[in-house]
């Protein structure tokens, strides 16, 4: 099929690349021209693993082409897939603004029926302004339909092209069929189309990611109550995650959850309900439950240290808001940073792939190390943020030898408090006694 992504963001990326490998052919148009120019060249704008090879033999094979041309690429496709970003407002809610002036210009554009998808994570109801909008504008015949993306940072493209399931959001029987063509080649195995109006793919999408937070802030919650009758917040997960009812993923307590998406899209749940008069009483408590376990952590570093901050350094491992990406938007470990140099702390800090955002991000105010045990030399606590697997089994006998005592603070749980404390560390983690 010949398909259309606009907005080459990580999800308009990912989608357009993943779908060439299997088998259509693919226009990538975004108004950024350098990085269409770069595009053009291979030059991946986002560290996803396996991307850059996917995009290299789409390109060469070509069925992957990059434009700012928004006209040459709707002329030349059957489905026009929208997936520029919805960022929060001031207020909470999603600025749909992007996903309305790119529905706008598609309209203006159209010349033959056309299939408009939306893939960019709208609020509920968008569906009917975007539909509004283009039959305002044109008399072409469209078919609309509500696509929203699951996948994760770190395995996106291992996410797409074997998904969970896919979500089809359309009244159109053109649609559905078009669609399920778009995605045969991810359901080789078994079909995991559901297909439904688009007011439920919308809020799907906004339940799954709030479902998935409430489950992190829950035993993040939790782990605090561990601490306090001397519990193991670990043994807890084990115990309730064997329960197939509940199962064992995304029950990890830790520093709290960040990203481009989980606050984003609770803080726009949130936004929906005040708006509909229907609170959301449950996602607030998922956001306050988040920042309060940012600070709880933050709180055990600042409390030990009390009174000795301007002649403390941190070394910090990781910086994005999870391992496999360069991605820091609402990491913890930057709202800690930022905590932590308010205090008057010095920071030195790493991280695989997120450096050159962190130095974008803080200029001269903390200092960068190109390699993990540089940032010991001479500091007086690790504190661990992100859960790479390179920080997972670390030679402690450097560290301890390095620090001027041998003292870590562990944002993800990634050691055995038994083990440390043989080694003479002294050891703080989240919900485990020490
Ligand atoms: C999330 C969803 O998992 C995807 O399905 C969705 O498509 C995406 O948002 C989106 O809306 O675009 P992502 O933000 O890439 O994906 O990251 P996750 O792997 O979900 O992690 C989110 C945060 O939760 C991270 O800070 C992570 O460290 C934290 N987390 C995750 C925990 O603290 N504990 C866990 O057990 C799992």
């Amino acid at each position: 099929m010949n398909i259309a992504v606009t907005g080459i963001g990580y999800v308009g990326l990912v989608a357009a690349a993943c779908l060439s490998d299997g088998g259509h052919h693919v226009i990538c148009v975004d108004k950024d021209r350098k990085k269409i120019d770069g595009l053009k060249k291979n030059i991946i704008p986002i560290y996803e693993p396996g991307l850059t090879e996917l995009v290299q033999r789409n390109s060469k094979a070509q069925r992957l082409c990059f434009t700012t041309d928004l006209s040459y690429g709707v002329q030349n496709s059957d489905i026009i897939i929208v997936g520029v970003g919805t960022p929060s407002s001031p207020d909470g809610s999603a600025d749909i603004s992007a996903v309305l002036d790119v529905s706008r210009n598609i309209a203006q554009i159209i010349k033959k029926p056309k299939v408009i998808v939306t893939k960019s994570t709208v609020p509920v109801g968008t569906y009917k302004i975007i539909t509004d909008l283009v039959s305002s504008i044109t008399d072409v015949p469209f078919h609309y339909v509500s696509n929203p993306e699951f996948l994760k940072e770190g395995s996106a493209v291992e996410d797409f092209l074997k998904p969970d399931r896919v979500i089809i959001g359309t009244s159109s029987d053109y649609a559905r069929q078009a669609m399920q063509q778009v995605y045969a080649p991810f359901m080789r195995k078994s079909n995991r189309i559901i297909f439904m109006e688009p007011a439920s793919a919308e809020m799907s999408k906004y339940a799954s990611n709030a479902m998935l937070a409430t489950r992190i802030s829950f035993m993040n919650e939790l782990s605090a109550l561990c601490d306090t009758f001397g519990a193991n917040i670990e043994m807890v997960r084990k115990g309730i995650g064997s329960d197939s009812r509940i199962g064992n993923s995304f029950l990890f307590a830790g520093v709290g959850f960040g990203g481009s998406c989980f606050p984003k899209d609770v803080r726009a749940l949130i936004h929906m309900g005040d708006k509909q008069n229907c609170p959301m009483s449950i996602a607030q408590s998922v956001l306050d439950a988040n920042y309060k376990q940012h600070e709880r952590f933050a709180g055990k570093i600042l409390d030990f240290f009390k009174g000795k901050e301007n002649k403390t350094t941190l070394a910090v491992w990781g910086l994005a808001f999870k391992a496999k990406t360069d991605d820091i938007r609402e990491s913890p470990a930057i709202w800690c940073i930022e905590k932590f140099l308010d205090a008057g702390f010095k920071i030195k800090a790493y991280d695989p792939e997120a450096m050159p955002a962190a130095k974008e991000k803080f200029g001269s105010r903390i200092q960068l190390a190109e390699y993990d045990y540089d940032v010991l030399e001479s500091a007086d606590a690790l504190v661990v943020f992100t859960d790479w697997q390179e920080f997972r089994g670390p030679d402690f006998e450097t560290i301890k030898k390095t620090l001027s005592e041998p003292l870590i603070f562990d944002g993800r749980n990634l050691y055995e408090p038994e083990y440390l404390a043989k080694l003479g560390f002294k050891y703080f983690s989240i919900g485990r006694p020490q």
